[in-house]
């Protein structure tokens, strides 16, 4: 196994005189697999009949992305007696004559929290500490009072005033941690054709952070929305769908799309802006306005804003469409809907003019601490977000990080 020099910092680092070590930068650079690696070593070379943790985001996703590729490692097989025990969520490792425990936590799982209080550690790994609480992050290192205790800490950059970038990256000097910045060539196992692909799945401030590595401010439009975005052809088949923000005293938006393998276009929309229209308009109101949209197409699912109850209640008794409930994550739906516009897999058809008029307004919000959206101008946006969320994801290829 070829080993690259940040990695190979990575294993010296517990024969420094740092009390932590934190790796940050690009996505698959390299940075778990080794910290994992290292840190087990570490242990059993310093400790026996010790306690340590594992911490990620989720108990479920700490144990499939660094458990499970540990037990797999043939180095690691070599070296120990390795035993997994699921219910209790811990790996003991043994050589012979030391045996050490490792549990695994989750920040995000409730229950491990309270888990971690009672514990007493002698070091702790934390996988992507940057989409972890911080008061986790403190419990967990409060916990870590057995002399000579190291942290281990690793994750994707995110917004420079992120806690974690304060308190920790800025300060490493001042709390004697070694910070190595890792970028996708410091993984000597991704060939250029992984990269390329890599590469091509994230834009904007996303490419920033999870491909050239750098702790960037969400800033300026969210997307870059121009003529090639935009089409005049409405093709003549695939799969219908309609995606809808509801608003009363906002305005409401619905999108026509039509699916053809990976490919998306918005032909149609509505839009209504009470304010603007000096009235509102009730739910069955909106309901017609959405069987019009639909008239002529065999619409498939009708995907909507997951607040809006009794709107689809009012949907459902139409009996005409299959009526989800939108996935709402804000930032993921951003990113993907960034490298679906990027790569050409959604098409917005010219007559679209209030969802057009959006990609020009729709901005960060440069003075929030942690990455947020202006809160308007966001209404087509955010029904085409739903769509892309719930429906094309699906269908195309690469949009996710995994
Ligand atoms: N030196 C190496 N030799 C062979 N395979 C490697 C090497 N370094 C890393 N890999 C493999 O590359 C993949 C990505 O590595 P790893 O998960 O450590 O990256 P990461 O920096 O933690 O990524 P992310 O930020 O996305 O979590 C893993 O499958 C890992 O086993
Ligand atoms: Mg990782």
């Amino acid at each position: 196994m070829a080993i690259s020099r940040k990695q190979k910092q990575i294993m010296a680092f517990p024969f420094t005189k740092y009390d932590a070590l934190i790796c940050d930068g690009a996505i698959r650079s390299g940075k778990t697999s080794f910290m994992m690696l290292a840190f087990i070593d570490d242990a059993m070379r310093r400790y026996n009949n010790q306690r340590f943790g594992i911490c990620g985001k989720t108990v479920d996703s700490t144990v499939k992305n660094i458990i499970a590729p540990y037990l797999g490692l043939s180095y690691a097989k070599r070296k120990y007696r390795l035993q997994w025990k699921r219910s209790d969520k811990t790996l003991i490792v043994s050589d012979g004559k030391k045996e050490n425990i490792f549990e695994v936590f989750g920040g995000k799982d409730e229950s491990s929290f309270m888990l971690i209080q009672g514990r007493t550690l002698a070091g702790v790994l934390i996988d992507e500490v940057a989409l972890q609480p911080r008061s986790f992050v403190e419990q967990a290192l409060s916990r870590c009072s057995v002399d000579g205790s190291k942290l281990w800490f690793n994750c994707n950059p995110d917004a420079p005033k992120h806690w974690f970038n304060e308190e920790w990256i800025k300060k490493a000097k001042e709390r004697n941690a070694l910070h190595l910045h890792f970028m996708l060539e410091d993984n000597p196992s991704l060939a250029q054709r992984i990269i390329d692909r890599y590469k091509s799945m994230y834009t904007g401030v996303f490419y920033q952070r999870y491909i050239l590595g750098e702790w960037c401010v969400a800033e300026g439009l969210v997307y870059s929305f121009g003529e090639t975005n935009i089409t005049d052809e409405i093709p003549a088949n695939g799969e219908y769908y309609i995606s809808i923000d509801y608003g009363t005293i906002n305005p409401f938006s619905a999108g026509l799309w039509c699916v053809l393998g990976d490919k998306a276009t918005r032909i149609k929309e509505v839009y209504y802006n009470s304010r603007k229209e000096g009235s509102m308009r009730t739910d069955s109101e909106y309901v017609n306005m959405v069987l019009k949209l639909a008239e002529g197409y065999n619409v498939r699912k009708v995907i909507v804003d997951p607040s809006a109850a009794s709107f689809i209640e009012a949907l459902r008794r139409t009996h005409k469409f299959s009526v989800l409930t939108a996935n709402n994550s804000v930032l993921d739906g951003i990113r993907r809907t960034s490298v679906c516009l990027q790569n050409g897999n959604i098409k917005i058809h010219r007559s679209c003019v209030d969802s057009i008029a959006e990609f020009g307004l729709y901005r960060w919000d440069e003075k929030a601490t942690t990455d947020t959206v202006i809160k308007e101008n966001d209404h087509a946006m955010d029904d085409i977000r739903y769509f892309v969320n719930t429906i094309l994801r699906y269908k195309v290829k690469g949009v996710d990080k995994n």
